[in-house]
């Protein structure tokens, strides 16, 4: 397969990670057994993923005159990912992520975007040489939607695939709604696709949810179930890929390396169940690992562990 190319519109998070036993209540104080810091944010981990996964890749989005955005500067380069349309905001810090893994793995995230919240449309335009290269688009929604929806319109015109993933899911479903039409494959978790479907907390019937938003959305939609596997919705049909059986150390980031190699194997010209299974392994890959940034997995571990479970693709 050769190298396609992604263009990741995302987010930078530095990631201050907490571990405890469990989530605090309200009002109620835990006391933690571990901190540590990694570069993260949904499109910055995305590009990672795509990037090791064997797409050149190139990243637009804005970080702070800091100390965090100098460190993302010198990953950029570090991992050969294009930044030349990467803004340094002399006015704004660059984001932040606090998440807090409990000793089952599972996490929750408060994330405070800062220099994230102030990529514009005009910024996506002026980085439209970017996009119009590449065989793939992909956004997430730590930035503002006009940005994404300007993207959009550009992928759109040029024959750019575009995968959204829908995280975090707005509020408001209706808030997406200049994506509609415009996303070729869409990447929910149980909850996003839920609240995107205007259906509140996560419907266990991810077929109807997932067949909701296809009818809303005009694209595939592969909804990620974590443990459950990833539930599939093409022009083929529904399938339900299930998940490897891999032990659980922290969940940060493996939708993010699922979105990231799924991107990378579609820009490289692979069929879309082909390009699940390799997302799908990635993902495994990276609960195995704490942080997000560096569990993001190479193709080499990709393929290894397909090629373990007779799934062997080239
Ligand atoms: O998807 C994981 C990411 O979400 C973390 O790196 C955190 O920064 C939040 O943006």
């Amino acid at each position: 397969v050769s190298n396609g190319r992604v263009c990741v519109i995302g987010s930078f998070m530095m990631d201050l990670i907490v571990r405890a036993a469990r989530r605090p209540q309200a009002g109620e104080t835990v006391v933690g057994s571990s901190f540590t810091t990694f570069l993260g944010g949904k499109g910055f981990n995305q590009a990672v993923a795509a990037a090791r996964a064997g797409a050149r890749t190139s990243m637009i989005g804005r970080l702070g005159d800091d100390d965090y955005g100098r460190r993302f500067l010198a990953h950029l380069d570090h991992e050969s990912i294009e930044r030349s349309y990467v803004i340094v905001d002399t006015e704004v810090g660059t984001g932040i992520g606090l998440p807090l893994v409990e000793d089952s793995g599972e996490n929750s995230i408060v994330i405070v975007p800062q220099a994230n919240s102030r990529v514009s449309a005009a910024d996506v335009r002026a980085a439209a040489a970017a996009i119009q290269s590449a065989d793939v688009l992909l956004l997430q929604l730590e930035l503002p939607v006009e940005a994404a929806c300007e993207a959009a319109r550009i992928a759109r015109e040029s024959a750019t695939t575009v995968i959204l993933n829908p995280a975090p899911a707005p509020g408001d479903a209706g808030a997406v709604d200049g994506l509609v039409g415009l996303v070729d494959v869409l990447v929910p978790n149980l909850t996003e696709a839920s609240q995107l479907a205007r259906r509140g907390a996560a419907d266990p019937d991810v077929a109807r949810t997932a067949t909701d938003l296809r009818d809303r959305f005009g694209g595939i939609v592969t909804v990620t179930l974590g443990s459950a596997g990833v539930y599939v919705l093409d022009g083929d049909g529904a399938q339900l890929i299930p998940a490897h059986n891999v032990p659980v150390v922290d969940t940060v980031g493996a939708g993010d390396a699922y979105c990231g190699a799924l991107g990378a194997w579609l820009a490289a010209g692979a069929s879309l169940r082909h390009a699940v299974r390799c997302a799908n392994a990635a993902g495994a890959l990276a609960v195995g690992t704490p942080g997000a940034e560096p569990a993001m997995p190479t193709r080499a571990a990709i393929l290894s562990l397909l090629d373990g479970d007779a799934l062997r693709v080239t």
